[in-house]
Order: structure tokens, then C-alpha cells, then sequence
């Protein structure tokens, strides 16, 4: 089977997102609070993750059903060793369209200052990097393990220097945490060509604790914005786009592009189920339908079973043509204890 493929809602299948370890160096609360991710964490065991091979063999069926991003993330994917060798197999794959796929990663910048050369030179094409702060002091108390702004600062230069534009930044909104950040880190990055992304905080997993109040809806972060800076809605780039773009205006009130952009990521205020066009692999080959799915199908049984390249095309089109997910969508009319289910996959397992 090739060409696009639909789940039971007719959303296609377009973005990929392989999670290459579920380890990080940061232990941000509201991901791997040190509580529950200690020094006796029960991690993945080194023969339990996908090889390189396996997940370049999966990432071509997944492309032949019509795939054309691909987005690698972790826990912190960094930290897997020879990152840059799954990025040059990846990227010397095709869409169906003969293209190249879109090749992107998720990272916390500790170590990018380092990889970013390496990962340009192998094909991958930008990066997003997680940043909750500007003033050390707030940013150190939310990665948990002191590490400084500048560091982040100086990785996110060094990726836009090599050339892994555009550039993304992702800031999780915590009310009463770093909500006092909001502006000052817009005012950084306006007019810098990196496109800062604001996240509702959400309720993925089941360790960190989530409640409502801790959330700052995106209409608060946009009303703040608005108090210091002329926005103007701009269109989406593209179908089932998690972020709500909004573009700094010029001195005529039109989108001045010199001037940059910045995103409203809002799942819990205004989910954006209709078009989520994203399967998920885990570190260990499951197969997730949606951020907040309690169970992944076993990809890894029928590679490591000898399955060929036509039966796993197949195992994937019934597993996506059977979805039904859209969590976000029903979260408030789920019952409390089935929001609050322990069997719920962790962020730091399946990457943002
Ligand atoms: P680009 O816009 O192409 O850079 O990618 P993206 O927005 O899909 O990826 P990114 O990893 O930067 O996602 C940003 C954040 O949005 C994630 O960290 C999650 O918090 C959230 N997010 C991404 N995909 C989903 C999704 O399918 N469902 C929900 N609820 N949240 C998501
Ligand atoms: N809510 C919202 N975003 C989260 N991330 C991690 N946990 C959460 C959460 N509970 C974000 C990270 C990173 C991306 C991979 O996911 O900050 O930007
Ligand atoms: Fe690590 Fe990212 Fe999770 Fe923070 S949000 S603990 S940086 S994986
Ligand atoms: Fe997609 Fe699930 Fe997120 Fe909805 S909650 S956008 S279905 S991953």
C-alpha cells in the first residue's frame, strides 16, 4: 500500500515523531519531576531500543503511506549516541512525492552547541529548542538541575549560525512559575528570526501532577502580549499545525516579516484534534495514536519476527485506519479517574 492513508476520522497521516531515548539531563517538573525520576528510574535497557536500522526501516513504510515530516525527540535525543548517523539515514530517504522528508528535532539546547555542525552536516534541516525562561533564576528552578540560560542561548545561536532554520523555541506556560517571562523572553526574541512558541501546560502522564490552575490559557498569554506589542493574526502554514500564529505589525499595522512571528500552542483551551495528523514512536517501537494513548502497538514484535517490508506496510495502515483518538477534544467530559490514569504514557517516554 502506498499514498495517503486515513484514520476512522479522515485525517492523513503526515508527521512522524520518533522518540530515540527516553532519557534526559533535565528534570523539568512538569515532565521528569526528580520525585519520580531518581537515581533508581528503571529506563529503557540498551537492547530494548529501536537500532538506527530498525527505525530507518520503519520511517520508509511510514513514508510510503504519505509521511513528509519527520521529527526526532527524546526525552532529550541528544543524548542518543551517534544521533547524526540516524539523521543521514533519514535523510537520505523519499516521500512519495520523491521529496526529501522535512527533518526536524526537538531539543533542550544543553548539548546542540556541540551537535549542531554535525547535525547540519548529516541532513538534518532545523531544530526546536525547549526554553522556559530568561532569568536564570526561574529557568534553573524549572530543568531542576541548574542549568543556565546562556548556555541554551548560546546552542539556539550556534544552530541559526550553521544554518538549521527556521528556528523554533518552545516555552511551557506554568501560572505562578514563569508566567513573568512571557514578555520578556518575546521582547528577546522579536526581530531575532526565531519564532517563539508559547504551550499551555498539559496533562500528559500521570507524574507531574497536573491541575488546572497552573495553566495560563493562551487568550491570557495573548491579551498580556498585547499590552506591549501590535499583533496580527497570520494565516496557518500548514493543515493540522499545533500553533496559532500570530506576527509582530510595522508601523502600518500590517505583519512586518523583519519583525518575526510568535505561536499559541493551546491544547487544553482549544484542542486541535480535528486535523492532528501525528503518529508517535517510542524509543522501544511502540506505536502511539495520540500523546495521551494508554497503549502503543508493538512495531518492534514484528521487525524483531522477521515481518518483511509489505507486512509491516499493512500492520500500519489497519493500526491507523482504526484511530479514533482526539483526547484533547473530550478531556473535560472524561471522567477525573480516567484523567488521572497511571497507565498513561509519559512525555519524557513518547517526546513532545
Ligand atoms: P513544528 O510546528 O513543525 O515545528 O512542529 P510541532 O509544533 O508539531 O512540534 P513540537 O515538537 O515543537 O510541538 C510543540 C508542542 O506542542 C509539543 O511539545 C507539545 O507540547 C505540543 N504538541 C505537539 N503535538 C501535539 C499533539 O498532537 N497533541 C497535543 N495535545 N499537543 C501536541
Ligand atoms: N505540557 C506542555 N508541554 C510539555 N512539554 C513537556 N511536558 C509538557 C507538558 N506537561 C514540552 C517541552 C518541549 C516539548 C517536547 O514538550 O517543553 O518543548
Ligand atoms: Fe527533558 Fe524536555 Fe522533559 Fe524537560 S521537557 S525533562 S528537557 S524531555
Ligand atoms: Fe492529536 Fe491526541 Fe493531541 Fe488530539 S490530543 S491533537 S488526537 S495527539
Amino acid at each position: 500500500a502506498t499514498g495517503a492513508l486515513f484514520d476512522a476520522r479522515q485525517r492523513p497521516l503526515r508527521d512522524l515523531r520518533i522518540s530515540v531515548t527516553d532519557r534526559c539531563n533535565f528534570r523539568c517538573s512538569y515532565c521528569m519531576p526528580k520525585e519520580v525520576f531518581g537515581n533508581d528510574y528503571p529506563y529503557l535497557p540498551h537492547g530494548d531500543l529501536l537500532t538506527f536500522e530498525e527505525i530507518t526501516r520503519l520511517a520508509k513504510v511510514f513514508l510510503a503511506h504519505g509521511v513528509r515530516k519527520i521529527r526526532l525527540t527524546g526525552g532529550e535525543p541528544l543524548l542518543r549516541k551517534n544521533i547524526e548517523r540516524l539523521v543521514e539515514q533519514l535523510a537520505a530517504l523519499r516521500t512519495v512525492d520523491g521529496q526529501a522528508p522535512e527533518l526536524t528535532l526537538t531539543t533542550n539546547g544543553s548539548l546542540l552547541a556541540r551537535k549542531a555542525r554535525a547535525l547540519r552536516d548529516a541532513g538534518l534541516q532545523r531544530v526546536t529548542v525547549s526554553l522556559d525562561a530568561l532569568d536564570d533564576d526561574v529557568f534553573q528552578r524549572m530543568n531542576d538541575v541548574g542549568f543556565p540560560v546562556r548556555a541554551v542561548l548560546h546552542g539556539i545561536e550556534t544552530a541559526l549560525a550553521v544554518g538549521l532554520a527556521p528556528i523554533k523555541v518552545n516555552m511551557v506556560v506554568k501560572r505562578g512559575t514563569n508566567d513573568d517571562q512571557i514578555v520578556p523572553m518575546a521582547r528577546h526574541f522579536r526581530g531575532s528570526g526565531i519564532v517563539l512558541r508559547f504551550i499551555e501546560y498539559m496533562d500528559v502522564g500521570s507524574s507531574n501532577g497536573w491541575c488546572m490552575d497552573e495553566v495560563l490559557p493562551s487568550a491570557e498569554v495573548l491579551a498580556r502580549l498585547q499590552q506591549h506589542f501590535a499583533l496580527v493574526p497570520l494565516q496557518p502554514s500548514a493543515p493540522g499545525e499545533t500553533a496559532e500564529r500570530w506576527g509582530y505589525a510595522g508601523a502600518h499595522g500590517q505583519h512586518d516579516p523583519a519583525l518575526g512571528e510568535i505561536g499559541l500552542i493551546s491544547s487544553v483551551t482549544q484542542a486541535f484534534c480535528r486535523d492532528c495528523n501525528r503518529a508517535r514512536l517510542s524509543t522501544e517501537g511502540r506505536l502511539y495514536l495520540c500523546l495521551f494513548a494508554e497503549r502503543g502497538y508493538d512495531l518492534r514484535a514484528l521487525l524483531r519476527g522477521g515481518a518483511d517490508d509489505a507486512e509491516l506496510a499493512s500492520a500500519i495502515a489497519a493500526i491507523w485506519q482504526g484511530r479514533h483518538d482526539r483526547y484533547s477534544e473530550i478531556r473535560a467530559t472524561l471522567p477525573p479517574e480516567t484523567r488521572r490514569s497511571a497507565r498513561r504514557i509519559e512525555m519524557s517516554y513518547i517526546g513532545g
